[in-house]
């Protein structure tokens, strides 16, 4: 029997997903996502990118603390005050990374650094070298790679390897390579570089032309062994290479891949679902193997095929990733005791007994309403229990009413900082009333952006998940709200979002400058 490599699968749904717009995620979401991915065995994790914020650094440090069976990471510019900050957040990790990078494409170099070549080398030598100070697990990026020069790119590198970087990560930053192109870059840059076989090489590929997964893929047929991908192909404009993609192209084909990776392929949908109802970001319908509709046969032909022989119509098995998973697991009669036990063994775990208690006492409004709870349900319930802890705006009752040939009407009472007030509106439905209602109170002078209504399991008790997109001086904050009533959703979702935009944003970007 030939043994397989193992392709390390890095996680960055915590870093370069957060940089999607809206996305952006609390320390304790953060944890509660990085614990559902150390469950699927992910190799790597990276977390966030401390010197953005006090936010990001205790993001960083936290999951430090609590992950043990995946390496914990986080990304520094090629700064001493970034790795210092890095080096101190992953300072209590069982198993840390550093991941430094700086541009080497000549736009970038140019037009953002304003640095030369020589100088552009001279950083990312120093950068290495004193992150090693701190952990034998160096990673280093040059970021554009996909736009660099070859024989530049070849000499950063050698130069880096010689520092003391363990591992080389590729990125097409800006999605702008095709697959061949991308797997020849990868073989040339192995073949030419003195010591390649001394490190791993990595490929972190945006998706940008649609090309993620299949350029991570093409890279990964031509040497690379680390792929940087995010759950639900979450990140950075058009995102990045999904995981589950890379995941089970690599399990499905591998007839053709002379590797395998170490995840447990049936957390994917659950997690899929996790990151999901944290961020905001519904999955389209038809996203391969995560979305609702990957393994749903309608054509008749295909349905009479499947049931003859599964293998008619489907690579895959829905149970090998997750989907069969969808259990019930409590219901009305669960006790505090059955409901902490099912959240443990979903990784979710509160730092207090009060905290508990008040995710116990929505699980007993919820299971009122609703016969049968299921693990999805429950991670709506464990994001909104962790919101409703800071919330400035915070819902106390909803009244729609909506009546055929009458004008649709809600009367609202929120907690405004402790203080109450109440607000009636008149709009062209139920939720537009709501909102306006809603916006009585608060005047936020925003605009609503995006606003879809998605059911978290099925039946028509389900609780439907409402997010809400709005964008004010050009800062843009997902809401999302989730109940068997979709009004009432739909306010948790909008005063969701009006308590992200309350909050300040210090955060720092990591390809811009601080
Ligand atoms: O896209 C990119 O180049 C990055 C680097 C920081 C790896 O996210
Ligand atoms: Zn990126």
């Amino acid at each position: 029997m030939v043994t397989k490599e193992k392709l390390i699968v890095f996680d960055t749904t915590l870093r370069d997903g957060e940089q999607s717009p809206g996305a952006s995620m609390t320390r304790d979401e953060k944890i509660h996502i990085a614990k559902a991915l150390e469950r699927m065995r992910v190799d790597v994790i990276e977390v966030g990118f401390p010197m953005a914020s006090v936010g990001d650094f205790e993001a960083v440090s936290a999951v430090a603390r609590v992950v043990k069976e995946s390496t914990v990471c986080g990304l520094a510019r090629a700064l001493k005050k970034d790795i210092e900050r890095v080096s101190e957040a992953l300072e209590f990790a069982e198993s840390a990374r550093i991941h430094t990078f700086i541009a080497t494409s000549p736009i970038h170099m140019q037009r953002k650094l304003r640095m030369s070549e020589d100088q552009v080398i001279e950083q990312a030598v120093a950068a290495v070298r004193q992150a090693r100070q701190y952990t034998d697990d160096v990673e280093f990026s040059p970021e554009d790679a996909g736009r660099s020069e070859f024989d530049f790119l070849c000499r950063v590198i050698e130069n880096v390897i010689r520092a003391g970087a363990t591992t080389i990560n590729i990125p097409d930053t800006v999605g702008y390579n095709i697959p061949h192109q991308f797997g020849d870059l990868l073989a040339r840059l192995i073949e030419n570089i003195p010591d390649s076989d001394k490190v791993i090489f990595s490929v972190h590929c945006h998706n940008d032309l649609g090309l993620a997964s299949a350029n991570s893929l093409s890279a990964v047929l031509n040497g690379a062994r680390q792929v940087e991908c995010t759950i639900n192909g979450l990140g950075e404009r058009a995102g990045n290479a999904s995981l589950e993609e890379i995941v089970m192209t690599v399990h499905t084909r591998q007839d053709v891949f002379p590797c395998i990776t170490g995840v447990d392929t049936r957390q994917i949908v659950p997690t899929s679902r996790m990151v999901s109802t944290v961020t905001g970001f519904p999955v389209q319908p038809n996203k391969a193997i995560v979305g609702a509709n990957a393994f749903a046969h309608e054509a008749g032909i295909h349905q009479d095929g499947v049931l003859k022989a599964r293998e008619t119509y489907e690579i895959m098995r829905a149970e090998d990733v997750g989907w069969a998973s969808n259990k019930i697991v409590l219901g009305k009669h669960s006790g505090r005791n059955a409901f902490r036990t099912r959240l443990h063994e979903l990784g979710v775990a509160f730092d207090t007994e009060e905290e508990l208690n008040h995710a116990f006492a929505n699980f007993k409004d919820l299971a009122d309403r609703k016969h049968e709870i299921y693990d999805e349900d429950l991670h709506a319930l464990v994001s909104e229990t962790s919101y409703e802890k800071s919330e400035y705006f915070k819902l106390v009752s909803l009244k729609a009413q909506s009546e055929t040939g009458e004008v649709p009407s809600a009367k609202i009472t929120l907690l405004v900082d402790g203080e109450e007030k109440i607000a009636e509106a008149n709009g062209g439905g139920t939720v537009d009333a709501t909102f306006r209602a809603i916006e009585e109170i608060v005047t936020s002078q925003s605009q609503l952006q995006l606003y879809s209504v998605n059911n978290i399991t099925t039946g028509t008790d389900a609780q439907g998940e409402v997010t809400v997109r709005l964008q004010k001086s050009g800062r843009i904050v997902n809401g999302h709200g989730a109940d068997t009533d979709i009004i009432l959703a739909s306010a948790k979702a909008y005063l969701h979002a009006l308590n992200k935009l309350e909050a300040p944003e210090t955060r720092a970007h990591p390809q811009h400058d601080i």
